[in-house]
C-alpha cells in the first residue's frame, strides 16, 4: 500500500465549466484517484476553486455583485455539480480561504528572505476609459508569439506563451473595448526565477517518464523562450491575498495583493491543511502529505491539468517551492492534456459555446458523460465531441456491449433457473479460454491504469466488456439449456460472475453503474481482481441477485438532433 497525493489543476470560479475543462483535469485525476484507492492505496485527492485575480473580478461585475459574494456562491454551485459527476475529492476547498492567505504570506516571505524577490518599477497599462490598471485579462490584444487575435494579457490561449499586458499587439481593454492606453509605472515585486534555472532544468531533465506533452512545454519556455524571464507576483487590484512577509507589513506595497497564479498552486497546500481542519485533523496530518521532513517523503504526488496549465506547474510553482529552501513536496508526475473541441471549433467559456457542466447532467447521468470524455480524452491530441461521436460511443459500449451483456445474462437466468447462481456442470473449454483472455487483458488494463493512459485503458475495459458478450453469443445458453441444462448452468454462472468483475474493474469510469450491479448482485465483495481465474468464482451456486433496471438507455435520433440543435447556439 502506497499514499498518493491527486490535485487537479483548480477551475477559475468565474461560472460554470465546460466539457473540456472536465475531461482535462477534474475527470482524469478522479479516474485515477478511484482507481488507486480500489487497489488499497492511501489517497488525498484535492481541489478547489481559484478565486482570485482578473477572471474572479470580471465575472462578479458581470453579474453585479460583491466578489467576495460571487464566489461563494459560485463555489457551491460548483461543488454541487462536481458531486453530479462523482468527482470524489476528499476536500474541494476555496484559494481565498484563511489558510491560503497565510501559506501564500509565508511562501512570499521565505522567498524574499532567501534572495529571490525582487522590487522592480514596473510598466503596466492604465486605461483612461476605465479609471484604472489593466491587468492580466482586463487586457487583450494580438500574441506577439503567434499572432492570435484574442490573446490575453497574462498568456496567450493559443500557444500558451506566458505574456505581460504591454507585449501584447493592439490592446485594447477587456472591461471596455477602449484603446486609449497609457503605460504608466508603479512598484512590485518579482519572483527571479530565472536564478533557479539550472535547478529547474536538473529536476524537469529528470522525469524522464513524463508525458512528452509536459516536458515539451516545459523544456520549450526554459530554453526557446522567454519563459523563465522574472516575472512580477503582485497586483493593483482589490480582491487577493494582501502582500506580506510572511506575518509582517511589507513596506511599499500596500493595498497591493499577489498575482492571482501564485497563490493559486500554493492552494494546493493550503487545500490539504483546509481538508485536515474540516476533519478535525491536527497540522502533523497534512504535513504528511506535503512536507518530506515529516513523512510526505513515501507519498507520490500527481496533478492534472490541461496544456495551458503546464508552464506554471512545470517552472512557476516549483520555483516557488524550490526557492522557498523548504522541505515542501515537489510534483512527481504531471499529466497533462490537449484540448477537447466542440462541433468544429473550440468550447469557450468566454463565448458560451458548448456544453456545460450543469447542462450536461440535466439530459443525461453522469456515467453516459464519464465514459465518453474519459474514452475519448484529448492525451495525444486534441480531440473532438460531435453529437454523432457521442451517441455512437454512448449506444455501442455502453448499451450494445455492457448493458445487454447484463441483461441478457441476468433476465435469461431469471427466466431458466430462478434469481440465483445455478448449480451444476463444469466450466467448458470455451469458458476457460475466455479467462484466460481475460486475465491478461485485465493486466493490461491495470498496467494503462497505473500508467494513467487513459484511452488506452478504456480501451481495454471496452475490450473485456466485449469479450464476454462473444462469449455468450457463441455459447448461446438459450440453446444448450435444452439439450445439455448443466452446460447451460455453468456458462451462466461464470456469466454472472463477469457481471461482478465487471462492476469492480469498472468502477473508476462509472461508479453509478458499478453500484447498480453490485447492489444486483447481492454483493459486497468489490476487492480489485488479482487474477481472473479466481475472480469468476466469488460468486458461488445459490447465490441470489436481482435483474437491475436496464443500466443504460441508447441515444436516440431525435434527442440527438435535439440536443444538437439546442447547443448550436451561444449560452445566455
Ligand atoms: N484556474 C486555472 C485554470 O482554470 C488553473 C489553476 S491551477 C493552479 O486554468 F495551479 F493554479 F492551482
Ligand atoms: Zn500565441
Amino acid at each position: 500500500m502506497s499514499r498518493i497525493l491527486i490535485t487537479s489543476a483548480i477551475p477559475y470560479i468565474n461560472g460554470i465549466k465546460h466539457l473540456g475543462n472536465l475531461v482535462g483535469s477534474q475527470l482524469p485525476a478522479d479516474l485515477f484517484a478511484r482507481y488507486m484507492r480500489a487497489r488499497g492505496n492511501e489517497v488525498l485527492f484535492l481541489c478547489a476553486t481559484d478565486e482570485h485575480g482578473t477572471p474572479a473580478e470580471l465575472a462578479a461585475a458581470k453579474a453585479d455583485m460583491p466578489v467576495a459574494e460571487y464566489c461563494s456562491q459560485m463555489h457551491r454551485v460548483q461543488a454541487r455539480i462536481a458531486a453530479g459527476f462523482r468527482l470524489s475529492f476528499d476536500h474541494f476547498g476555496r484559494s481565498s480561504s484563511e489558510q491560503n492567505h497565510r501559506l501564500t504570506q509565508y511562501f512570499a516571505g521565505k522567498l524574499a528572505e532567501n534572495g529571490f524577490i525582487e522590487e522592480v518599477s514596473e510598466k503596466q497599462v492604465y486605461s483612461h476609459a476605465d479609471g484604472r490598471f489593466l491587468p492580466d485579462r482586463y487586457i487583450e490584444g494580438t500574441c506577439p508569439n503567434c499572432g492570435y487575435d484574442k490573446a490575453r494579457g497574462d498568456q496567450c490561449e493559443n500557444c500558451t506563451k506566458q505574456l505581460d499586458p504591454t507585449d501584447l499587439i493592439d490592446p485594447r481593454s477587456a472591461i471596455s473595448g477602449s484603446t486609449d492606453l497609457e503605460v504608466r509605472e508603479t512598484k512590485h515585486l518579482y519572483l527571479r526565477q530565472s536564478a533557479l534555472k539550472g535547478d529547474l532544468d536538473g529536476w524537469i531533465d529528470s522525469k524522464v517518464d513524463w508525458p512528452v506533452l509536459t516536458t515539451s512545454i516545459a523544456k520549450k519556455w526554459l530554453h526557446d523562450g522567454d519563459g523563465l524571464r522574472d516575472r512580477g507576483i503582485t497586483r493593483d487590484l482589490n480582491w487577493g491575498i494582501p502582500v506580506k512577509k510572511g506575518e509582517e507589513e511589507w513596506p511599499g506595497m500596500e493595498g497591493k495583493v499577489f498575482y492571482v497564479w501564485f497563490d493559486a498552486p500554493i492552494e494546493y497546500i493550503a487545500c490539504a491543511a483546509e481538508w485536515a481542519e474540516a476533519q478535525g485533523l491536527e497540522e502533523a496530518d497534512w504535513w504528511r502529505w506535503w512536507r518530506t521532513d515529516s513523512g510526505a517523503e513515501d507519498v507520490r504526488y500527481v496533478q492534472f491539468m490541461g496544456k495551458d496549465n503546464v508552464p506554471f506547474h512545470t517552472l512557476s510553482f516549483p520555483a516557488t517551492i524550490m526557492g522557498s529552501q523548504e522541505p515542501w513536496k515537489l510534483v512527481d508526475y504531471i499529466k497533462s492534456f490537449n484540448y477537447l473541441n466542440y462541433d468544429g471549433g473550440q468550447f469557450s467559456t468566454s463565448q458560451g459555446r458548448g456544453v456545460f457542466m450543469d447542462q450536461a447532467l440535466e439530459i443525461l447521468p453522469a456515467d453516459y458523460w464519464r465514459w465518453w470524455l474519459l474514452s475519448n480524452a484529448p492525451e495525444t491530441s486534441d480531440s473532438e465531441f460531435t453529437w454523432e461521436k457521442f451517441q455512437a460511443g454512448v449506444n455501442k459500449d455502453l448499451a450494445d456491449v455492457l448493458g445487454n451483456f447484463v441483461s441478457r445474462v441476468t433476465k435469461f437466468c431469471r427466466s431458466k433457473f430462478g434469481e440465483a447462481v445455478p448449480a451444476g456442470g463444469e466450466m467448458t473449454p470455451e469458458g476457460l479460454k475466455l479467462v484466460e483472455e481475460l486475465d491478461a487483458r485485465l493486466k493490461a488494463y491495470t498496467a494503462h491504469m497505473e500508467a494513467i493512459e487513459v484511452r488506452k485503458a478504456a480501451a481495454e475495459l471496452r475490450a473485456i466488456w466485449a469479450a464476454g458478450n462473444e462469449f455468450l453469443q457463441g455459447a448461446a445458453p438459450w440453446t444448450s439449456f435444452k439439450t445439455d441444462p448443466d452446460r447451460a448452468a455453468a456458462d451462466i454462472r461464470l456469466a454472472l460472475n463477469l457481471i461482478r468483475v465487471y462492476a469492480v474493474i469498472s468502477a473508476p469510469f462509472l461508479p453509478d453503474a458499478s453500484a447498480t450491479l453490485l447492489e444486483a448482485m447481492r454483493t459486497d465483495a468489490t476487492d480489485w481482481p488479482e487474477d481472473m481465474a479466481s475472480a469468476v468464482q466469488i460468486l458461488p451456486a445459490e447465490h441470489g441477485f436481482v435483474v437491475p433496471d436496464t443500466l443504460f438507455a441508447k441515444i436516440g435520433d431525435e434527442d440527438r438532433a435535439d440536443w444538437a440543435e439546442r447547443f448550436s447556439g451561444i449560452r445566455s
